[in-house]
């Protein structure tokens, strides 16, 4: 029996040495020493399902609902959650609110469509749960702000999902970068699939249909839709690629993809509490169909330090990367007075490979190597300590993504002020900082039902 390929008894080879569960955490007032977390999976898509499996084969936590607004998308994952764990103990919902109602469940795992990752969190933090949120934060940088102070005012135990941190070579490269070993920075690169890497996937017309089309029964289109402008249903609106790559529910690859390799420039810059103060560049956004995010993009942005970061989609990338490195479609770049590092998913590279042999000293700054990102999302939610990858390194690279898209969309350089989180002198980038939320949905209350 098996949850995605795990079987059951991996699962209870883990468990074995697990404390079994006697009362959950928040049942002790904290997190008990040695007590199994509960958590639910918000968002049961293909993301969900890779972070289930993410999941379950951790004996300090147990999965106990999901929640989807497809009633057989949700309905499969409970009925795998038990045949898995062996009993009738998993709920699914159609609503958040209701887990989120739950005095039994310490988090959420939160694999929604990008619009929905910010209002979700920020219900989840009112209601006291950690949560392990995905990337990107979403669509308004004045949402994620709203996040933020409700996370300061609770101190939930917050995961975004931009796991590379959790993985070594991302590690091994910000380390050379944050103890100097490349000298002082200069410069960066970063970049990643653009649009046109789901062409393939994309119906016709290749930017998604505009005809609406009856709403699927089993499907609860109002849900998913939320706090984004009320549309017609149409068939590639609610698919993964029209959630992706639609304004409405996300920024695009851009944010979508790009949030992975800006993580690792601010997390090697040692810079998560800021945000590059000028951004200027070009992009192409598809005039015609559903999807109208940017497809193609090469973004500037410069550091208030003078260190410049060149943020691109992979078909400009192609060039400017494949002429010092084999070539990778995402990846991360840090120049130095003494060499480069380059690092992407299928591992390290450096101009000159001694760079790579270097063995860091006692003294040097050593970052967190968890188990595994969601290994360390749990064993914070445990101890209260804070996961790899907090809220506040969220919203700095979340920033870069929405002023890097707002320069693009207006056409001229948009100027940040990283101190009052505040465009400088542009109000049409002002303005872009937030987004309407549709009622009844408000952010500025608890969302409880
Ligand atoms: N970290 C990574 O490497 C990584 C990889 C892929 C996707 N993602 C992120 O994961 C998220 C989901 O992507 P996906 O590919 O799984 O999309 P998907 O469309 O396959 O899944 C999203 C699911 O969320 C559900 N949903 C929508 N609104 C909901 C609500 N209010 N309550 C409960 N469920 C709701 C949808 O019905 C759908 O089943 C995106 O934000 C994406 O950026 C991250």
């Amino acid at each position: 029996m098996n949850v995605n390929g795990l079987t059951r008894r991996d699962f209870l080879r883990g468990a074995s040495a697990a404390a079994p569960l006697l009362l959950s955490p928040r049942a002790w007032g904290g997190n008990a020493p040695g007590s199994r977390v509960n958590l639910a999976i918000i968002g049961a898509g293909g993301r969900g399902n890779g972070l289930l499996n993410n999941t379950v084969h951790l004996p300090e936590a147990r999965v106990v609902a999901v929640c989807d607004c497809f009633v057989a998308r949700r309905e499969t994952m409970r009925d795998q959650l038990d045949t898995f764990y062996g009993g009738k103990g998993v709920t699914a919902y159609a609503d958040f609110r209701e887990v989120l109602a739950r005095d039994d469940i310490d988090g959420v795992i939160v694999a929604t469509p990008d619009h929905w990752h910010v209002p979700i969190a920020l219900a989840a933090a009112r209601a006291g749960k950690a949560m392990y949120i995905e990337k990107p934060l979403g669509v308004s940088l004045a949402w994620a702000w709203q996040l933020r102070e409700a996370v300061q005012a609770r101190k939930n135990v917050f995961q975004y999902g931009t796991q590379q941190r959790s993985e070594a070579q991302f590690r091994q490269a910000c380390e050379l970068v944050r103890n100097g070993y490349l000298g002082a920075i200069e410069r960066v690169e970063a970049w990643c699939p653009d649009m046109s890497s789901q062409y393939a996937a994309f119906s016709v017309p290749r930017y998604g249909s505009t005809e609406p089309a009856p709403v699927p029964d089993g499907f609860d289109y109002a849900q998913w839709l939320g706090p984004a402008p009320e549309k017609p249903y149409t068939v590639d609106r609610c698919t993964c690629y029209g959630a992706y790559h639609t304004y409405d529910y996300a920024l695009g690859f851009i944010a979508g993809w790009g949030a992975h390799p800006l993580d690792i420039v601010q997390w090697g810059l040692g810079t998560d509490a800021t945000s590059p103060v000028r951004y200027e560049g070009t992009g192409t956004i598809p005039t015609q169909g559903l999807y109208d995010t940017i497809d193609s993009w090469d973004v500037e942005c410069a550091y208030a330090s003078g260190v410049k970061l060149r943020f691109m989609g992979h078909r400009v990338a192609e060039a400017v990367v494949g002429a010092y490195r084999p070539w990778k479609d995402h990846g991360t770049t840090f120049f130095g007075s003494e060499g480069w590092v380059s690092v992407d998913r299928s591992g390290i590279l450096a101009s000159d490979p001694k760079l790579l042999a270097i063995a860091l000293k006692e003294t040097d700054t050593h970052l967190k190597a968890p188990q595994s990102h969601m290994h360390d999302f749990v064993t914070c939610v445990r101890s209260g300590d804070a996961p790899i990858a907090g809220l506040e390194a969220a919203i700095r690279s979340d920033t870069i993504c929405h002023l890097s898209d707002m320069a693009i969309r207006l056409g001229r350089a948009v100027r940040w002020d990283p101190g009052t989180e505040q465009v400088r002198g542009d109000a049409d980038a002002t303005a872009m900082l937030t987004r309407p939320v549709r009622a009844p949905w408000d952010l500025s209350k608890p969302m409880l039902r």
